[in-house]
């Protein structure tokens, strides 16, 4: 502990704080104040001592000269960095040329006549008010100290401030927060469970939910009409940025409506909470996109439309032209797909022509075709295959003038769609074509019902089991279920996928048709889904609902690139938590209060 070992530490006291550390102004000039916190800074120049004093709400310059007080002046020389005090003083200007234009207090400073020390620290393993950043493992086992941080305090405000203006919305429309059980079975959303052994009920299990989807169903059977959550999540799946094992979402579910109604509360709230939170007005109503049409120009299902450059469909033309490749593809029944970078031409060397070239075949293309429209034509490894009235079309199509830069795949439509997807966003990452502060969102709807699950040689639900088949689509499900499409939405904001849902089905008939499609038995389905099929013949409306991904809303409209920023105790990205250990391991006896015995982890 420093120098300080004898220290007198003081007590509190009858002292009250009167301002907290960021809100005093020139105003204040004269007054008498309290202020409590860490010490930021400290400047000694023997006479004066300056200290930045910190709290959640700012810093506030405090100052120690011997002329005002001599015993805190002389106590003040032992402060160090994060040490707690408290002090008493006058609010006065600071002298002409000394304001420091970068502190909301920085006109102002308190002159100190008592200083309390409350308590000391061990030397940081970093610097809190530091430039140098420490690696994110030791950084999050000390999050206290990185969250005392008004950088990352900040973002976990907003969050809260979010939250507390979507529960207001919601309040306002009648729905009502209800709590669901965390000790429950599973719920398929596609992840594994994470599992908690029974004490009572030896050689039985509880899931986490994965969501509360079939208990907000059911309160739904139950007449509840309009619920809400802002709950815990949990799912045992490999992490990523926008990805924790246990995640919030603004979960909800209503009765007696269609897509519209679900969508339209969604958009509402987020006009409400953008302008509220923000200042930026949302564009209502919110553009659609069926699923299909959004694979066809953006390549993606979660397109960020801010970036332009759509996939534009020029099989016919390269057909007709003489290169080989293009003309086989075309044969065996694939399509040759283009996007245009607006000014790219310049911006692409060779060398990152084949880096792009690389994420093509990543995706799993053969290739990537370039053309560079210049004053003299294409400049392109293509040009000799292609005739000069062609090319004037394809350019014409393609809105390619000089100095631009085209971007070819050819394969099977998937692999094309994919690939030219990636390279939108990578484009638009390489040339900065994304403002900050700038908000896009799209919804994606009709999802297929059901996609093939090659390792299980099945069909799998694209959003859960028990999403409600298009009505026109219900005759394709005996046939073609794979051809069916989804009453299913997601809500997409600059790229990345912040909501789904669906309308339900709430018909114990389609149900079990599902299941059956799906390959669950009765049995099956019974043993895992068993109280909602009973649930379902008990006069179940016709509902519907969605799950915004809170985290990764918060992370956006903090502009951080991670969700783990935007939490207060995030997991690493190998599922541990460094400040508590967790996961670790449990005592024999516990093992065998629950009936548990390990195996070799190998
Ligand atoms: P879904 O599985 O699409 O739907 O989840 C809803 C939203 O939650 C967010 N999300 C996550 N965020 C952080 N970490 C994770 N591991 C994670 N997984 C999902 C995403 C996603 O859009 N019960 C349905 C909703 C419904 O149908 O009403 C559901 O959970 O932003
Ligand atoms: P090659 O004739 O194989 O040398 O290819 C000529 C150009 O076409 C090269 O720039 C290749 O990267 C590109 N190319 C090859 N296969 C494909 C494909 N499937 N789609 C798009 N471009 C391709």
């Amino acid at each position: 502990m420093n120098d300080s070992k004898d220290m007198k530490i003081d007590s509190l006291g009858d002292w009250k704080r009167t301002h907290d550390c960021g809100c005093l102004r020139a105003g204040d000039a004269g007054k008498e104040v309290l202020l409590m916190g860490w010490v930021n800074s400290r400047r000694d120049l023997g006479n004066l001592i300056f200290i930045d004093l910190r709290d959640r709400d700012g810093i506030t310059q405090i100052v120690f000269d011997p002329r005002i007080d001599r015993d805190s002046h002389e106590r003040a020389h032992v402060l160090r960095n994060e040490w707690v005090v408290a002090v008493k003083g006058t609010v006065s200007r600071r002298l002409e040329g000394q304001e420091n234009p970068n502190l909301p207090t920085g006109d102002i400073e308190v002159r100190i006549i008592s200083l309390k020390i409350l308590n000391l620290t061990e030397t940081p393993p970093f610097q809190v008010d530091g430039a140098v950043d420490a690696s994110e493992a030791l950084r999050l086992k000390y999050r206290y100290l990185e969250l005392r941080r008004h950088k990352v305090f900040n973002a976990l405000r907003e969050r809260h401030r979010i939250a507390s203006s979507i529960r207001t919305y919601l309040e306002e429309k009648g729905f009502i927060e209800v709590e669901t059980p965390f000790l429950t079975k599973s719920t398929p959303e596609g992840a594994r469970d994470y599992l908690v052994p029974s004490r009572v009920n030896k050689g039985h299990f509880y899931a986490l939910p994965q969501s509360p989807q079939l208990f907000k169903q059911i309160l739904m059977i139950a007449g509840f009409d309009r619920y809400y959550q802002i709950v815990r999540c949990f799912r045992d799946e490999d992490l990523r940025a926008d990805r924790q094992p246990e995640f919030t979402q603004v979960d909800l579910e209503m009765a007696f409506v269609n897509e519209d109604q679900v969508m339209g509360v969604f958009e509402d709230m987020m006009a409400v909470i953008f302008r509220e939170i923000l200042g930026y007005d949302v564009a209502l109503p919110i553009k659609r996109l069926e699923y299909r049409e959004a694979m066809d120009r953006f390549g993606t299902d979660r397109p960020d439309m801010r970036l332009g450059m759509e996939l534009n469909d020029i099989t016919d033309i390269a057909a007709g032209s003489d290169f080989r490749v293009f003309k086989g593809i075309v044969e065996e029944g694939g399509v040759v797909k283009a996007i245009t970078v607006k000014g790219g031409g310049p911006a692409f060397s060779r060398k990152g022509l084949d880096e792009l070239s690389g994420m093509v075949t990543d995706c799993g293309a053969k290739g990537l075709a370039w053309i560079k429209v210049t004053e003299d034509g294409w400049q392109s490894p293509l040009s000799k295959f292609f005739k000069d009235e062609d090319k004037r079309t394809l350019n014409k199509n393609l809105d390619a003038e000089q100095g631009d830069l085209i971007l070819i795949v050819a394969h099977g439509r998937q692999i094309v769609n994919e690939a030219l997807g990636v390279l939108r966003v990578e484009v638009a990452k390489q040339l900065d074509l994304i403002r900050a502060g700038s908000y896009s969102f799209v919804w994606i709807t009709r999802f297929p019902l059901f996609e093939y699950n090659e390792d299980e040689k099945r069909l799998e639900a694209v959003h859960h089991p028990f999403t409600s088949p298009v009505e026109e689509d219900l005759k394709l499900l005996d046939k073609q279920p794979e051809k069916a499409r989804a009453r299913s939405y997601d809500l997409v904001l600059n790229g990345q996928e912040i909501g789904g849902g669906s309308i339900r089905i709430h018909n114990l008939a389609i149900q079990e048709m599902i299941f059956s499609i799906l390959r669950i038995s009765p049995e099956e389905a019974q043993s895992k889904f068993g109280f909602l099929l009973e649930a379902l013949k008990y006069g179940a409306p016709p509902h519907g609902g969605m799950a915004l991904g809170f985290d990764r809303l918060v992370a956006i409209m903090t502009g951080v690139s991670s969700i783990r920023e935007v939490i207060a105790f995030p997991k690493t990205t190998s599922a541990t938590c460094p400040l508590t250990d967790a996961p670790s391991s449990v005592d024999n006896a516990q093992l065998k209060e629950l009936a548990l015995r390990l195996i070799d982890p190998e």
